[in-house]
């Protein structure tokens, strides 16, 4: 019931601007984002590395206005990769990028995203890591995919996020099983009409494990994104039964989310992958994780009530 309310305030101006003016408690916030610099954030990717575990790196904003901001957006990735290089990490580091933040919502958007996002990808390529392109709301995704498709023409190992809980998914996955492929599956964090997308946890469960499925059975390299535990253990048997090495998948989860999770998949041997936001604008990011779970809503509210 709330979910779906705190998704539509994650698309409203005036809750941005009351509740990022909001005396919220920064250790709300940071449970999720652990830092808005590139020198807060670099001790937690050397934590996480040095306990065994990988990174999916975020740069937070969306739903920019201005070509200038998309330009900033690029330059801020350009100076996480350049940051990066010295810990010589390779591909323990990857980045997850959301083109919206590379201007694809302005006139001209699509042609602008690619050559925005393109300069990154390189850069990343060049400390011998990837990028993988996150899944927005669905009107997005026809450019992401087609973004996706010319990255890969240079940069083979440039990923892509697909959402489960849209009709066209199975679809889309069967196109991306293929040899080199490398397909993060989530169950879609943004509000879809009913046209469009299951709107019953159970459907998109079942349609996440029907996805898993194809995308286990490809060629491609499969990335688990989701801390149901249900979900990780029908993974582990599909992994399983189609013969995959352990290093032939990966999990991949939220910083903040389900740590010690994280920490018991990797004891075991498994590949996991913490998806770390890190920035100032990180609003729309924060409203998607408490429309996940509305506990998480009730701790946020008290935090405020408590000053
Ligand atoms: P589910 O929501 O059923 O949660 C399972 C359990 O995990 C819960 O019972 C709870 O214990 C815990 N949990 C989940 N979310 C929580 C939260 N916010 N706070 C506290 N506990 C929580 N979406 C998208 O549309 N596009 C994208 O590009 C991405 N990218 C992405 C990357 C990675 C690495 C992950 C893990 C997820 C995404 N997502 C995403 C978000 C995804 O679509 C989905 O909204 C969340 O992963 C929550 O779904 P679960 O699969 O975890 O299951």
């Amino acid at each position: 019931m709330l979910g779906p309310v705190i998704l539509a305030a994650s698309r409203s101006d005036r809750m941005r601007r009351l509740i990022s003016a909001a005396p919220v408690t920064k250790q709300v916030v940071d449970r999720f984002i652990p830092g808005e610099t590139v020198d807060g954030i670099l001790p937690i990717v050397r934590q996480l590395t040095d306990n065994g575990l990988e990174l999916t790196m975020d740069v937070v904003g969306e739903d920019i206005t201005t070509p200038e901001q998309a330009e900033a957006a690029r330059d801020a990735y350009l100076e996480l990769i350049d940051r990066l290089k010295p810990l010589e990490l390779g591909g323990r580091a990857e980045m997850s990028v959301k083109l919206s933040m590379f201007g694809q919502a302005l006139p001209g958007g699509h042609e602008l995203a690619l050559a925005n996002v393109r300069p990154v990808v390189e850069a990343a390529a060049e400390i011998g890591t990837t990028v993988t392109l996150d899944a927005e709301d669905h009107t997005t995704l026809d450019s992401m995919f087609a973004i996706h498709e010319e990255l890969r023409k240079d940069f083979p190992q440039t990923g892509c996020v697909i959402q489960a809980y849209l009709f066209r998914t199975e679809e889309d996955a069967r196109r991306l099983a293929a040899a080199g492929s490398r397909v993060r599956l989530v169950k879609g964090a943004y509000k879809e009409p009913a046209e469009v997308a299951y709107q019953q946890k159970h459907e998109i469960d079942k349609a996440y494990v029907r996805i898993l499925r194809t995308l286990m059975e490809g060629e491609g390299y499969p990335m688990i994104g989701s801390h149901d535990p249900r979900l990780i253990a029908i993974a582990q048997e599909l992994a399983r039964t189609a013969g995959r090495k352990l290093d032939e998948y990966e999990f991949q989860m939220l910083y903040g989310i389900r740590g010690e999770e994280h920490l018991r998949l990797a004891a075991e041997g498994h590949r996991m992958r913490v998806y770390t936001a890190y920035g100032t604008d990180w609003y729309g990011y924060f409203m998607r994780r408490l429309a996940e779970k509305p506990a998480n809503l009730r701790f946020f509210a008290r935090s405020m009530i408590s000053r």
